[in-house]
């Protein structure tokens, strides 16, 4: 089997972690490769539901797992995750990149005062990136070393005034913090030592035996720092090409670029969203789907599926072929549609608008779709390793329609939460 890179194509939460997991069987090595606990990816299987904010989601596989340079860590969280996953019976085969960098307390109490325009889930991730731009944060190959507390001191006198000038600390605060938190995370950092290694020679090596590797995407392609709707994004690249920057994938070795795309649309946090739902439509569609945060719980916005916006991040991404989630979903609700293209002013425009409050005043052009048939459990189970030609009617002139609209094709559909809820074509 080839590489594959598995990306969100909207906008977070389409569901990489239960694809991720599905594709895990098949591969040797599983590396996440941007954002931190920002992402929630579900897994569920045999009944048990597994949140994954750091792991990477082919932990149930038992497979190297991987968190790349790319990904940013808040070491406590991390180990919460971990002590977690190994009381539920699995033992973790994680590997943590000696380059990733640090997410400390005062990156999530920037983030808490500072992210609310944006809605941000509220863990410290722009800060720690912005620091990392900067050239002032610390990697995890710091806090693994023998003197990890006197680096975090330096560190920390780096932003002293920054820290006190935006009210974060008092200079009695600041004082107190510095020290209690450098002992604490040389502490963690002991505790990570064995986890951490060269995580791209991994990869590399992994190459070399003819080993499969599986990179997992966090957020969506229109959260994307560059290409998104910014500034109403995260701030890190979820687009497939972050995978040879931030996991070590190689330019030039053939890899499959698989999106993933749920049968409407969802957002969470502030920003546009042209085909959002509103009032009873919403609700129910927001219920039926369970629609609220894998990481804050918070209400998921809902709408009808974006194709326009799905087609500007299949190309962005170099998405090749893509996953749909929710058929199920779908099936159980009524009035949603496919938006075609976008107007503003009343003229169709042919390209995906850059400017956030452009992209607030366009105009859906909507087309309806038939109603999708609602099957029982049964009639899935009857379909497993069916072709396209043996779906449903409805169903399969739902995925050709999308297919010819985005110009790639679908080639798994996800019909629950369940691994083995998925039909691969
Ligand atoms: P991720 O961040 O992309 O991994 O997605 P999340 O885990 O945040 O959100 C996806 C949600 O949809 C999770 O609760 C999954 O268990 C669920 N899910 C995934 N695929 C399907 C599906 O085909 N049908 C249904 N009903 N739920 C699904
Ligand atoms: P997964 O990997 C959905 C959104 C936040 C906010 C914006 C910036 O589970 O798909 P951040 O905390 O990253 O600075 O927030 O991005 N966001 C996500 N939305 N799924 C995610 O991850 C997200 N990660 C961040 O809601 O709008
Ligand atoms: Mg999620």
């Amino acid at each position: 089997m080839k590489n594959t890179i598995v990306v969100g194509a909207q906008w977070g939460d389409e569901g990489k972690g239960k694809l991720v997991d599905v594709l895990a069987e098949q591969s040797d090595l599983v590396v996440r490769f941007n954002g931190g606990g920002n992402a929630g990816h579900t897994v569920m299987h045999a009944g048990e539901t597994y949140k994954f904010h750091y792991m990477p989601s082919g932990m149930l596989h038992d497979k190297i797992c991987i968190l790349g340079t790319g990904v940013v860590i808040n070491p406590k969280d991390l180990l919460e995750e971990i002590e977690s996953f190994t009381g539920s019976g699995h033992a973790p085969r994680l590997r943590i990149s000696a380059r990733a960098h640090v997410i400390f307390p005062h990156h999530q109490m920037i983030d808490a005062k500072g992210g609310g325009k944006i809605g941000t889930t509220g863990r410290g991730i722009g800060p720690t990136y912005s620091q990392k731009a900067s050239r002032i944060n610390l990697r995890i190959l710091d806090i693994i070393a023998d003197d990890a507390e006197s680096r975090i001191k330096t560190a920390l006198r780096d932003v002293k005034d920054m820290l006190i000038a935006d009210q974060i600390f008092s200079q009695a605060e600041y004082q107190e913090y510095c020290n209690s938190v450098s002992t604490e995370y040389a502490a963690y950092g002991q505790e990570f030592k064995p986890f951490v290694t060269d995580t791209e020679d991994l990869v590399r090596v992994a190459g070399k035996n003819n080993e499969t590797v599986l990179f997992e995407g966090a957020q969506g392609t229109l959260l994307d720092l560059n290409y998104g709707t910014y500034p109403f994004v995260t701030s890190s690249s979820t687009l497939a090409a972050a995978a040879f920057v931030g996991g070590g994938a190689i330019p030039g070795v053939p890899i499959r670029i698989l999106g993933i795309t749920k049968a409407y649309t969802t957002r969470v946090g502030e920003g546009p969203f042209p085909t959002e739902l509103e009032g009873d439509a919403a609700t129910n569609l927001r219920e039926v789907g369970h629609e609220y945060g894998a990481t804050t719980g918070r209400p998921r916005r809902v709408g009808h599926l974006d194709l326009y916006a799905l087609r500007y991040a299949v190309r962005i991404s170099g998405i090749q072929e893509l996953a749909m989630t929710k058929i199920d979903t779908l099936a159980l609700v009524s009035g949603v549609k496919a938006c075609v293209g976008y107007k503003i002013n009343g003229k169709e425009i042919d390209y995906f608008p850059a400017d956030a409050p452009t992209l607030e005043l366009v105009e859906p052009i909507y087309t309806d779709i038939e109603p999708v048939a609602d099957l029982s459990k049964e009639e899935w189970v009857k379909l497993k390793g069916a072709s396209k030609a043996q779906l449903p009617e409805s169903i399969r002139n739902y995925i050709k329609f999308i297919e010819d609209f985005v110009e790639v094709p679908i080639t798994i559909l996800s019909h629950g939460p369940e691994r083995n809820e998925t039909i691969v074509f």
